[in-house]
């Protein structure tokens, strides 16, 4: 495995590898979640690539840019261990002309504007212009999400559809520690107290879940289960939207009853912002069916 801190290594060492080429994009502190997508990448392809950038434009100006998580020790092992052939990993001086922004940036409407793109301004901006970046240095054939970013997927796969770029744009479901929370970098930054608050996202989800497979079908009343299972626990919610899975259009109560929907949630720990979701319409996965 090699380790790229410049474009121009990058690109040589990518110049060199015959075959098909999946690329991983990550922020780094990797855990489960991410050794699952790369593992999945690795069925996909010949190479492996992984990055790993904590990309200053999709925080906010009071997010927690300085706070998040970093490991890079711990991080390569990882991705040696599950056989990546180039690991990206650039200073962000290498990204952005002054490490913080450029003149030049991609942005989407429509998929962008509700959820996370309605309560963190301009996160959505950052995302696809740091991936446009990134497909364009590593010149990936497909490249591997996870669903516990639903709407970042959905988001980023109408992107290069748009954007004619010739990159397969697929997703893995999400992996979640034993007790149901989805795995994230951000839980390292939970205080004991927390941790056992967050609960509460897995929970509230499947409560939902459980009110639809009995029928119901109101979206109102299925946001307010989750709604309930969150404040109950004294959680900050930041929203609970039950929507479209494919527009990310929120549901409403209409004449018409939906045959698919999905539940994302946001909320707040201390500091720590975490999210979730899942599919309504669909049997429940692995990893939250030993929880009901
Ligand atoms: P990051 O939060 O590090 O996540 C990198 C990838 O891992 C994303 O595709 C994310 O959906 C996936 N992932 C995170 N937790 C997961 C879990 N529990 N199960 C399955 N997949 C999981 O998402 C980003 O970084 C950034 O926005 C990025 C796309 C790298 C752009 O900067």
């Amino acid at each position: 495995m090699q380790t790229l801190r410049t474009i121009q290594e990058f690109r040589s060492a990518r110049a060199a590898l015959v075959g098909k080429v999946a690329l991983v994009p990550t922020m780094g502190a990797l855990h489960s979640g991410h050794v699952g997508l790369i593992e999945h990448a690795q069925e996909l392809a010949d190479h492996v690539v992984v990055s790993i950038f904590v990309n200053p434009t999709q925080f906010g100006p009071n997010e927690d840019l300085d706070v998040y998580p970093r490991d890079e020790e711990g991080d390569l092992a990882k991705c040696e261990a599950a056989g990546c052939a180039l690991v990206f990993m650039p200073p962000a001086s290498e990204i952005y002309v002054n490490g913080r922004t450029q003149p030049t940036y991609v942005d989407m409407t429509q998929l962008t504007d509700g959820l996370c793109g309605a309560s963190r301004s301009g996160h959505f901006r950052g995302v696809t212009t740091v991936v446009t970046k990134l497909f364009n240095i590593v010149q990936p054939d497909v490249a591997v999400f996870g669903q516990k970013d639903y709407q970042q997927f959905a988001v980023l796969r109408q992107m290069a559809l748009d954007l004619n770029m010739p990159v397969d744009v697929v997703s893995m479901p999400t992996v979640r520690e034993a007790d149901g929370l989805a795995m994230s970098s951000r839980n390292r930054n939970l205080q004991p107290q927390e941790r056992g608050k967050a609960l509460s996202l897995s929970r509230g989800l499947i409560a939902a879940w459980n009110a639809w497979k009995a029928g119901e079908r109101d979206p109102a009343i299925l946001q307010q289960l989750v709604r309930k299972t969150m404040s109950d626990a004294g959680v900050g919610v930041d929203y609970v939207t039950a929507v479209d899975p494919v527009s990310l259009q929120r549901l409403v109560e209409s004449d018409t009853l939906p045959e698919t929907a999905l539940i994302a949630v946001a909320g707040f720990f201390g500091n720590v912002r975490l999210i979730d979701n899942l599919r309504l319409d669909e049997p429940l996965p692995d990893s939250m069916r030993d929880l009901t």
